[in-house]
């Protein structure tokens, strides 16, 4: 996991650009530190998936990345570089210059963030005057109903005037996310986005999302609890524990050769996988620790079935092996820590059949 002094990135193939780059990020209170030492990129036009348990930092992390820490969160250290300034220190004021413009979220319970008691169209409208306040009447209107069809909303002209009440969880959360493309973002960070939903309609907004991405580019980060929806989505996975960074790489290489022993237990956890170790863990007993009780050592330690007396004692170092289309691969593990050899599938340059092109 992340200690200050190491940089761990998914780093991608030379030729794609790096639209956020988080290094070394501090987030916490006054008394823990909710996010320790977390350093990741965003490559144009990809999807970065946060991977982890309850109490992760996913969120935390998310939205860090969008300048709206809840009251008494706050940056104590590290950087956010969002086409290559760094954005962490910014005051409100210059948070509107980026938020929207540059980055737009969808956030984890989405359907709340919907006003029941204004029409649908109104709410739209909100979003794209704050990000283009000359566009007038018509302009408004008719930039609204181009959002309503880019998230495939049926029926856009009778959608307008409807009421979130009226609507299906799926068609609000196509709403939420017209709202968050409304500036048209160069990322979306998508918090669980389909966490409320049914199983087909989470394929259809997650289908919806890859779309959205083939037709304009933009970058996604991913928030989930489940690996198998990172497996499906992502390009890259950043697997996330105790507020730390556990493993990241490309997705296709952490899911068929996970390292780090936390990993190997979400993959191991799910029964559709069909990876090496999965008869390692095959669930994880016991829960993560809150930021404000780890130990100096490895958070992972108590529920590790391959701790040993070293891991309370500090942070292993980061571990790294190439990961195909140049990306590389890395973990912090103390026993499974020992190799820089590529993975089985590692091949600079090569791409894996099934994987997110
Ligand atoms: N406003 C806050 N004040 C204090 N601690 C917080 C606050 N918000 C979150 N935390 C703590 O920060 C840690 C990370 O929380 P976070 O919401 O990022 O987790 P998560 O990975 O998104 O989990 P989940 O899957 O449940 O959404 C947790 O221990 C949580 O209790
Ligand atoms: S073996 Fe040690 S360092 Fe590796 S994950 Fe387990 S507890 Fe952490
Ligand atoms: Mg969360």
């Amino acid at each position: 996991m992340i200690a200050e002094t190491h940089t761990q990135s998914t780093t991608a193939a030379p030729a794609v650009e790096t639209v956020v780059e988080v290094r070394n990020l501090v987030v916490g209170t006054a008394t823990a530190r909710l996010v320790d030492g977390v350093s990741f990129t965003v490559p144009s036009g990809r999807t970065v998936a946060l991977v982890g348990e309850s109490g992760a930092g996913k969120s935390v992390s998310a939205r860090a990345l969008m300048g709206l820490l809840p009251a008494g969160v706050e940056v104590l250290g590290g950087e956010i570089l969002v086409n290559g300034r760094d954005v962490s220190r910014f005051n409100p004021r210059q948070w509107r210059s980026v938020r929207g413009r540059e980055l737009s979220m969808v956030f984890q319970n989405p359907l709340r963030s919907l006003n029941p008691t204004m029409r649908v169209g109104a709410q739209i409208a909100e979003a794209v005057r704050l990000y283009d306040p000359k566009l007038g009447r018509a302009g408004e209107r008719a930039r609204v109903l181009e959002l309503l069809e880019q998230v495939r909303i049926p029926d856009p002209e009778r959608r307008l005037f409807e009421y979130p009440h009226q609507l299906s969880g799926g068609m609000r959360q196509r709403v939420v996310i017209a709202i968050a493309l409304a500036s048209n973002p160069r990322v979306l960070i998508a918090d669980e986005p389909t966490t409320a939903l049914d199983v087909t309609t989470q394929a259809q907004i997650l289908d919806l999302l890859d779309t959205l991405q083939a037709e304009n580019g933009m970058s996604i980060v991913l928030v989930t609890h489940d690996i198998r929806v990172a497996e499906e989505r992502a390009h890259e996975v950043i697997v996330m524990y105790s507020g730390r960074i556990a493993e990241t790489g490309r997705i296709g290489d952490v899911v068929r050769s996970p390292m780090m022993p936390y990993t190997r237990a979400l993959i191991a956890a799910v029964p559709s996988f069909d990876v090496t170790p999965r008869s390692l863990l095959p669930t994880i007993p016991g829960r993560p620790p809150h930021p404000s009780q780890r130990s100096a050592g490895c958070a992972f330690a108590p529920r590790c079935p391959l701790a040993e007396a070293r891991c309370d004692l500090a942070i292993p170092d980061v571990t790294s092996r190439p990961g195909n289309n140049g990306t590389r691969q890395q973990w912090r593990c103390f026993v499974t820590g020992k190799t820089d050899q590529p993975g089985p599938t590692g091949q600079a340059g090569a791409s894996e059949e099934g994987e997110k092109a």
